[in-house]
Protein backbone atom coordinates (compact mmCIF):
# COMPACT_ATOMS: atom_id res chain seq x y z
CA UNK A 1 0.00 0.00 0.00
CA UNK A 2 2.76 2.80 1.09
CA UNK A 3 5.07 1.03 -1.61
CA UNK A 4 2.49 2.08 -4.28
CA UNK A 5 1.47 5.61 -2.63
CA UNK A 6 5.10 6.50 -3.10
CA UNK A 7 5.95 5.11 -6.37
CA UNK A 8 2.59 7.00 -7.93
CA UNK A 9 4.06 10.11 -5.95
CA UNK A 10 7.54 9.70 -7.65
CA UNK A 11 5.82 9.53 -11.08
CA UNK A 12 3.62 11.94 -11.24
CA UNK A 13 6.66 14.35 -9.46
CA UNK A 14 8.77 13.05 -12.23
CA UNK A 15 6.10 14.02 -14.87
CA UNK A 16 5.44 17.54 -13.39
CA UNK A 17 9.12 18.54 -13.23
CA UNK A 18 9.37 17.05 -17.29
CA UNK A 19 6.44 19.21 -18.52
CA UNK A 20 8.08 22.53 -16.28
CA UNK A 21 11.07 22.04 -18.14
CA UNK A 22 9.59 21.66 -21.62
CA UNK A 23 7.78 24.55 -21.10
CA UNK A 24 10.23 26.61 -19.61
CA UNK A 25 11.93 25.70 -22.90
CA UNK A 26 9.25 26.52 -24.88
CA UNK A 27 9.05 29.84 -23.49
CA UNK A 28 12.74 30.55 -23.54
CA UNK A 29 12.55 29.65 -27.39
CA UNK A 30 9.66 31.49 -28.09
CA UNK A 31 10.77 35.04 -26.90
CA UNK A 32 13.72 34.29 -29.80
CA UNK A 33 16.28 35.73 -27.10
CA UNK A 34 20.04 35.33 -28.48
CA UNK A 35 20.85 32.12 -27.12
CA UNK A 36 24.40 32.35 -27.63
CA UNK A 37 27.32 34.59 -27.72
CA UNK A 38 28.93 34.39 -31.36
CA UNK A 39 32.22 36.42 -30.28
CA UNK A 40 34.01 32.85 -29.71
CA UNK A 41 32.82 31.40 -32.45
CA UNK A 42 29.77 28.97 -32.94
CA UNK A 43 29.39 25.20 -32.78
CA UNK A 44 27.31 24.63 -35.66
CA UNK A 45 25.38 20.74 -35.96
CA UNK A 46 24.15 19.42 -38.99
CA UNK A 47 22.51 15.73 -40.31
CA UNK A 48 23.50 14.11 -43.53
CA UNK A 49 21.74 11.60 -45.04
CA UNK A 50 20.57 10.05 -48.14
CA UNK A 51 21.39 11.71 -51.33
CA UNK A 52 18.94 14.89 -52.03
CA UNK A 53 18.90 16.00 -48.23
CA UNK A 54 22.60 15.92 -48.34
CA UNK A 55 22.80 17.81 -51.70
CA UNK A 56 20.57 20.82 -50.14
CA UNK A 57 22.29 20.67 -47.37
CA UNK A 58 25.85 21.43 -47.58
CA UNK A 59 24.44 24.02 -50.58
CA UNK A 60 22.72 26.18 -47.92
CA UNK A 61 25.65 25.47 -45.58
CA UNK A 62 27.60 27.36 -47.68
CA UNK A 63 26.10 30.75 -46.92
CA UNK A 64 27.30 30.05 -43.38
CA UNK A 65 30.32 32.03 -42.48
CA UNK A 66 33.32 29.38 -41.94
CA UNK A 67 34.72 32.12 -39.21
CA UNK A 68 31.98 32.61 -37.15
CA UNK A 69 30.73 28.88 -37.56
CA UNK A 70 33.93 27.92 -36.88
CA UNK A 71 33.62 24.49 -35.18
CA UNK A 72 31.16 22.29 -37.50
CA UNK A 73 30.09 18.81 -36.67
CA UNK A 74 28.55 16.53 -39.50
CA UNK A 75 26.26 13.56 -38.00
CA UNK A 76 26.04 10.86 -40.96
CA UNK A 77 25.12 7.60 -40.52
CA UNK A 78 27.68 4.58 -40.40
CA UNK A 79 26.99 3.22 -43.63
CA UNK A 80 26.68 6.75 -45.54
CA UNK A 81 29.81 6.85 -47.43
CA UNK A 82 28.15 8.79 -49.76
CA UNK A 83 27.38 12.01 -47.43
CA UNK A 84 30.99 11.41 -45.43
CA UNK A 85 32.36 11.81 -48.88
CA UNK A 86 30.18 15.38 -49.93
CA UNK A 87 30.93 16.87 -46.34
CA UNK A 88 34.46 16.18 -47.11
CA UNK A 89 34.66 17.60 -50.68
CA UNK A 90 32.70 20.60 -49.07
CA UNK A 91 34.62 21.24 -46.16
CA UNK A 92 38.07 21.69 -49.15
CA UNK A 93 36.67 24.33 -50.61
CA UNK A 94 35.76 26.40 -47.44
CA UNK A 95 38.05 28.31 -45.37
CA UNK A 96 37.93 29.19 -41.02
CA UNK A 97 37.23 27.02 -38.75
CA UNK A 98 37.63 23.17 -37.77
CA UNK A 99 34.74 20.23 -38.67
CA UNK A 100 34.45 16.71 -37.30
CA UNK A 101 32.05 14.11 -39.12
CA UNK A 102 30.45 11.95 -36.46
CA UNK A 103 28.94 8.48 -36.83
CA UNK A 104 25.73 7.20 -35.69
CA UNK A 105 24.29 3.55 -36.15
CA UNK A 106 21.17 3.99 -38.07
CA UNK A 107 17.63 4.25 -37.03
CA UNK A 108 15.92 1.47 -39.69
CA UNK A 109 17.37 -0.23 -41.97
CA UNK A 110 15.10 -1.33 -45.05
CA UNK A 111 12.99 -4.63 -44.63
CA UNK A 112 14.27 -4.31 -40.70
CA UNK A 113 11.39 -5.38 -38.35
CA UNK A 114 9.19 -3.18 -36.15
CA UNK A 115 10.07 -4.90 -33.19
CA UNK A 116 14.29 -4.94 -33.65
CA UNK A 117 13.69 -1.33 -34.97
CA UNK A 118 12.60 -0.36 -31.25
CA UNK A 119 16.38 -1.43 -30.08
CA UNK A 120 17.68 -0.35 -33.13
CA UNK A 121 15.90 3.42 -32.60
CA UNK A 122 16.82 3.35 -28.95
CA UNK A 123 20.60 2.74 -30.05
CA UNK A 124 20.64 5.52 -32.28
CA UNK A 125 18.88 7.85 -29.62
CA UNK A 126 21.26 7.32 -27.00
CA UNK A 127 24.50 7.65 -29.40
CA UNK A 128 23.13 11.00 -30.82
CA UNK A 129 22.56 12.17 -27.16
CA UNK A 130 26.50 11.40 -26.67
CA UNK A 131 27.25 13.42 -29.91
CA UNK A 132 25.20 16.34 -28.92
CA UNK A 133 26.09 16.08 -25.43
CA UNK A 134 29.81 16.30 -25.82
CA UNK A 135 29.95 18.63 -28.99
CA UNK A 136 27.01 20.96 -27.13
CA UNK A 137 26.01 22.57 -30.65
CA UNK A 138 24.72 26.58 -30.33
CA UNK A 139 23.25 25.70 -33.65
CA UNK A 140 21.52 22.51 -35.15
CA UNK A 141 20.13 23.14 -38.58
CA UNK A 142 18.44 19.53 -40.24
CA UNK A 143 17.01 19.46 -43.26
CA UNK A 144 14.79 15.65 -42.63
CA UNK A 145 16.85 12.48 -43.15
CA UNK A 146 16.13 10.03 -40.49
CA UNK A 147 18.94 10.04 -38.01
CA UNK A 148 17.67 14.17 -37.97
CA UNK A 149 14.80 13.26 -35.70
CA UNK A 150 17.20 11.41 -32.43
CA UNK A 151 19.82 14.22 -33.03
CA UNK A 152 16.95 16.88 -32.41
CA UNK A 153 15.37 15.54 -29.51
CA UNK A 154 19.18 15.43 -28.10
CA UNK A 155 19.61 18.70 -28.50
CA UNK A 156 15.99 19.92 -27.36
CA UNK A 157 16.38 17.74 -24.45
CA UNK A 158 19.72 19.01 -23.13
CA UNK A 159 18.50 22.41 -23.54
CA UNK A 160 15.61 21.94 -21.14
CA UNK A 161 18.05 20.24 -18.90
CA UNK A 162 19.75 23.53 -19.73
CA UNK A 163 22.98 21.94 -20.38
CA UNK A 164 23.04 23.52 -23.51
CA UNK A 165 21.72 26.60 -25.29
CA UNK A 166 20.81 25.48 -28.70
CA UNK A 167 19.20 26.78 -31.39
CA UNK A 168 17.03 24.08 -33.53
CA UNK A 169 16.05 24.84 -37.13
CA UNK A 170 14.38 22.34 -39.69
CA UNK A 171 14.63 23.57 -43.47
CA UNK A 172 11.86 21.73 -45.33
CA UNK A 173 12.55 20.67 -48.72
CA UNK A 174 11.56 22.34 -52.14
CA UNK A 175 9.36 19.82 -52.83
CA UNK A 176 6.99 20.22 -49.87
CA UNK A 177 4.54 22.70 -51.54
CA UNK A 178 1.09 22.10 -49.61
CA UNK A 179 2.47 20.13 -46.38
CA UNK A 180 5.03 19.89 -43.94
CA UNK A 181 6.45 16.36 -44.29
CA UNK A 182 6.27 14.10 -40.86
CA UNK A 183 9.73 15.13 -39.80
CA UNK A 184 8.91 18.98 -40.23
CA UNK A 185 5.12 18.89 -38.46
CA UNK A 186 6.13 16.89 -35.29
CA UNK A 187 9.25 19.34 -34.38
CA UNK A 188 6.72 22.14 -35.55
CA UNK A 189 3.51 20.91 -33.84
CA UNK A 190 6.23 19.78 -30.05
CA UNK A 191 8.09 23.72 -30.25
CA UNK A 192 11.03 21.72 -30.70
CA UNK A 193 12.12 23.62 -33.66
CA UNK A 194 12.70 27.00 -32.84
CA UNK A 195 12.36 27.67 -36.80
CA UNK A 196 10.88 25.66 -39.24
CA UNK A 197 11.74 27.31 -42.55
CA UNK A 198 9.98 26.36 -45.85
CA UNK A 199 10.66 27.58 -49.23
CA UNK A 200 6.93 28.05 -50.34
CA UNK A 201 4.89 31.29 -48.29
CA UNK A 202 1.44 29.49 -49.06
CA UNK A 203 2.60 27.29 -46.32
CA UNK A 204 2.19 29.68 -44.14
CA UNK A 205 -1.25 29.20 -44.53
CA UNK A 206 -1.98 25.86 -42.89
CA UNK A 207 1.30 26.88 -40.60
CA UNK A 208 1.17 30.60 -39.04
CA UNK A 209 5.02 29.97 -37.71
CA UNK A 210 7.33 28.87 -40.27
CA UNK A 211 8.93 31.42 -42.08
CA UNK A 212 10.67 31.64 -45.63
CA UNK A 213 13.77 31.49 -46.75
CA UNK A 214 13.25 35.43 -47.89
CA UNK A 215 12.31 36.08 -44.22
CA UNK A 216 15.03 34.68 -42.95
CA UNK A 217 17.56 36.65 -45.35
CA UNK A 218 16.28 39.89 -44.54
CA UNK A 219 16.31 39.41 -40.49
CA UNK A 220 19.45 37.88 -40.73
CA UNK A 221 20.31 41.30 -42.20
C1 LIG B 1 32.17 2.43 -46.79
O1 LIG B 1 33.54 2.57 -46.52
C2 LIG B 1 34.10 1.51 -45.75
C3 LIG B 1 35.55 1.80 -45.46
O2 LIG B 1 35.93 3.07 -45.84
C4 LIG B 1 33.93 0.20 -46.50
O3 LIG B 1 34.44 -0.85 -45.72
C5 LIG B 1 32.46 -0.02 -46.80
O4 LIG B 1 32.30 -1.18 -47.58
C6 LIG B 1 31.86 1.17 -47.52
N1 LIG B 1 30.44 0.96 -47.63
C7 LIG B 1 29.77 1.19 -48.74
C8 LIG B 1 28.30 0.98 -48.65
O5 LIG B 1 30.30 1.58 -49.76
C1 LIG C 1 34.15 21.61 -31.34
O1 LIG C 1 33.83 21.88 -29.99
C2 LIG C 1 33.70 20.73 -29.19
C3 LIG C 1 33.20 21.13 -27.83
O2 LIG C 1 33.96 22.15 -27.28
C4 LIG C 1 35.04 20.00 -29.16
O3 LIG C 1 34.90 18.83 -28.37
C5 LIG C 1 35.40 19.61 -30.58
O4 LIG C 1 36.65 18.99 -30.59
C6 LIG C 1 35.43 20.83 -31.47
N1 LIG C 1 35.57 20.37 -32.84
C7 LIG C 1 36.46 20.86 -33.66
C8 LIG C 1 36.45 20.30 -35.04
O5 LIG C 1 37.24 21.73 -33.35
Amino acid sequence: MHGAFWTILSVILFLLALGVLYLWFIIRHFKREPLVDPKNGLRLMTVLGSGGHTTEMLDLLKNFDGKTYNNRTYVVADTDNHSERKALESEQARSGGDFLIEKIPRAREVGQSKFSSVFTTLRASLHALWIVGRIRPALVVVNGPGTCVPVAFSAALLDMLRLTNTRIVYVESICRVERLSLTAAILYYSGIADDVIVQWPQLKDTYPRVRTLDEMETSAR
